[in-house]
């Protein structure tokens, strides 16, 4: 890693910021572009895609399907967090800007999402029935995935005016990023009102879960 000075001779116009590491801003480009990748299609791919198939049949293969994704999708989320570590490190923009910041926290709290998948998972088995857990996993995921999705237009808005910026990709972007948001709110709403529907004409949580919910 280079000084974190770098102008010529060290000597820097009056306003740049001195704490770049110009000597890696070439490489700046290729990360942003892998990062933005990476974290776009964890966000408004991967991870709204398991949620639509937990609820796409009553089957196990759904459940086993939305494990499959998110797991996925999670282990890649490491990756587009190194490069964005990265590049935040010779931007100089480590935690001073709403970004970097959502981005971390919203990572940093996936990672307990799968643990919380799989308390559900076993608090289900021995009751029958939806447990804390099931609602702190789906209501979670829910809002984290969302935040998530917000949190690229942030990343987006961050890299305009630089050469890694593309005004193609971030309408791109905007367009399928509203379709997810939408629709991932849709089907929030769809699985809840069936959810209380259920509750009325048949009483109770066990009989309101649907059979995907059993795993
Ligand atoms: C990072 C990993 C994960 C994410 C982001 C995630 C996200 C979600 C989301 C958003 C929902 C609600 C979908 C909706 O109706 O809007 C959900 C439901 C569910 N998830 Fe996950 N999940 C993850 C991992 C897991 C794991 C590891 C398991 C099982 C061991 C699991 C089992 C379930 C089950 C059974 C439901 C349905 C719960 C119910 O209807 O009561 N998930 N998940
Ligand atoms: C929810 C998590 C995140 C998402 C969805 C996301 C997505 C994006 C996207 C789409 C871009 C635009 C890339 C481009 O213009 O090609 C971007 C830029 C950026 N991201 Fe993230 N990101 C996330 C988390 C993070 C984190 C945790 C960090 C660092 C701690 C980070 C650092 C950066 C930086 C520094 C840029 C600007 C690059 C530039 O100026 O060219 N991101 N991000």
């Amino acid at each position: 890693m280079s000084a974190p000075t770098g102008g010529p001779g060290g000597q820097l116009p009056p306003g740049v910021n001195p704490k770049i590491i110009f000597a890696d801003l070439p490489k700046i480009p290729a990360l942003a572009t892998s990062h933005g990748t990476i974290m776009g299609l964890v966000f408004v791919v991967i991870l709204p895609l398991g949620s639509f198939l937990i609820r796409a049949s009553n089957s196990k293969k759904s459940v086993w399907a939305h494990v499959a994704f998110q797991l996925v999708g999670w282990i890649l989320m490491f990756g587009g967090l190194a490069t964005g570590i990265k590049m935040a490190k010779i931007l100089d923009r480590l935690h001073n800007n709403a970004h970097t910041i959502l981005g971390t926290v919203v990572i940093a709290a996936l990672i307990l999402q799968p643990i919380f998948g799989f308390l559900h998972h076993r608090r289900f088995k021995a009751t029958q029935q939806r447990t804390i857990w099931s609602h702190i996993h789906v209501w979670y995921g829910r809002v984290l995935i969302l935040l998530g999705i917000v949190n690229g237009g942030l990343g987006l808005h961050l890299s305009r005016g630089t050469p890694a910026y593309s005004k193609a990709g971030t309408i791109a972007y905007s367009v399928l990023a509203g379709v997810v948001g939408l629709a991932l709110v849709g089907l929030m709403v769809w699985v809840e009102r069936s959810r209380r529907r259920t509750l009325v004409e048949n009483g109770g949580e066990k009989a309101a879960v649907p059979a995907t919910a059993q795993a």
